[in-house]
């Protein structure tokens, strides 16, 4: 299915790049070895699974070469397309750039009730950015305002072509870039409808022209092709920096029958009557709140099961994907730059976009586990270079 030209010289999990896509129910325990043969040491944190911390893959716990770490846990969370990347202190960007990371799809009953395509019509596209030597090895250039690569490449392919059926594609898309900001748009106009997000099923379906995705978001998106003619070509573009991303060519084949009643709806309890209220500035590129993050300290304690107001600022060099671990959130408002919440920031989110002269206040609760996490900008050379925090959840 997929075609395009493979890149070279990759750091791979289990030989594959992306890493291998990862499925489970919501109920099922995990148990996942990693053994590192990095010339480096890692970790492997589960963005967007809510874990205890010693699941959680932080920088504390990263593994030299030849050290293994083993993870075991339970997934109690809805169904969401998640991800897994590493995490050591200050490599982080590299890492994930030389092809370390893959996809995690969690199921649940709900969503299995929605009747939304499955099969070859769930498909996943990891996109990202590179940039290649004359010999098709990856390059590695960062600069403090992040890593920006020449072209995209979708699962790990460039110039990539899907062949579709006259069917609703399913798309679950993540932004795995390290620093790059997509704006999705189909080449034709036609609507992408939007179903989910980071944190899965949105309160509501609904049709979007364009949508925008921050390092480490996810959207999950239906493509209506059963009213093309066949050999219609439909490029998925950025319109950002204008790239093609991914081109679409419809076949000839029987339209395939489509189950699901649109819009497809979640009901998704709604946070509110914060009783904390905590303001983040992301300044410059290093520091959260004036402070570059060291391992061993813990910025501030948040109370278990209590709804706090996160309030993100910044004061300029954003982009800024903000990215929480140990919950999910709700977005209430954004004020300055782009001035609103979007349809793709509506339900739970893990990560959110700021941009330069924005603040945005999320409301987040911590139910599940008492312990040490992590909060820091997905520019991963933001993050490499410290701009990132630890905090700990408690007990009351
Ligand atoms: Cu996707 Cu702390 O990271
Ligand atoms: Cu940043």
């Amino acid at each position: 299915m997929w075609e395009g030209e493979l890149a070279q010289e990759v750091w791979a999990y289990n030989e594959s790049f992306p890493g291998p896509m990862i499925r489970a129910n919501r109920g099922e325990t995990a148990k996942i070895t990693f053994k590192n043969n990095l010339p480096a040491h890692s970790i492997i944190h589960w963005h967007g699974l809510v874990v205890g911390t010693e699941n959680d893959g932080q920088p504390q716990h990263a593994v030299h070469t030849g050290g293994t770490y083993n993870y075991d846990f339970e997934i109690n969370q809805r169904a969401a397309f998640n991800w897994y990347h590493p995490h050591p202190h200050m490599m982080t960007g590299e890492q994930v750039y030389n092809g370390l990371a893959g996809g995690f799809i969690v199921n649940d009953s709900e969503e299995a009730s929605k009747n939304l395509p499955a099969g070859k019509y769930e498909v996943p596209l990891v996109i990202r950015d590179a940039s290649f030597s004359k010999s098709g090895a990856l390059l590695y250039k960062p600069t403090s305002g992040g890593f920006l690569g020449q072209v995209a490449l979708v699962n790990g392919t460039k110039d990539p072509y899907l062949d579709v059926d006259k069917a609703v594609y399913r798309f679950r898309v993540l932004n795995g870039a390290n620093s790059r900001v997509f704006g999705l748009e189909l080449s034709n106009g036609a609507p992408m409808h939007l179903i989910g997000n980071d944190g899965g099923l949105l309160p509501a379906s609904t049709d979007m022209a364009r949508i925008d995705m921050g390092n480490g978001e996810r959207t999950d998106i239906l493509v209506d092709f059963r009213n093309y003619k066949p050999g219609t070509k439909i490029m998925l573009r950025d319109a950002r920096s204008g790239w093609d991303i991914l081109e679409f060519r419809v076949g000839n084949t029987q339209e395939i029958p489509f189950y699901a009643s649109l819009p497809i709806s979640s009901d998704i309890e709604k946070l509110n009557s914060p009783v904390v209220t905590r303001t983040f500035s992301f300044d410059g590129m290093t520091k959260i709140n004036g402070k570059v993050y060291e391992m061993d300290r813990i910025d501030w304690t948040v109370k278990r099961g209590q709804v706090e107001r996160w309030v993100f600022k910044t004061n300029g060099n954003a982009p800024h994907p903000v990215h929480i671990h140990g919950a999910s959130f709700q977005i209430q408002s954004r004020s300055g730059g782009r001035n609103r919440v979007f349809a793709w920031e509506a339900g739970w989110k893990d990560t959110v976009l700021l941009e330069d002269r924005e603040t945005v206040t999320v409301l987040i609760r911590f139910d599940n586990f008492v312990g040490r996490y992590v909060m820091h900008c997905h520019k991963l050379e933001h993050e490499d270079m410290g701009m990132m925090a630890n905090f700990e959840v408690v007990d009351q």
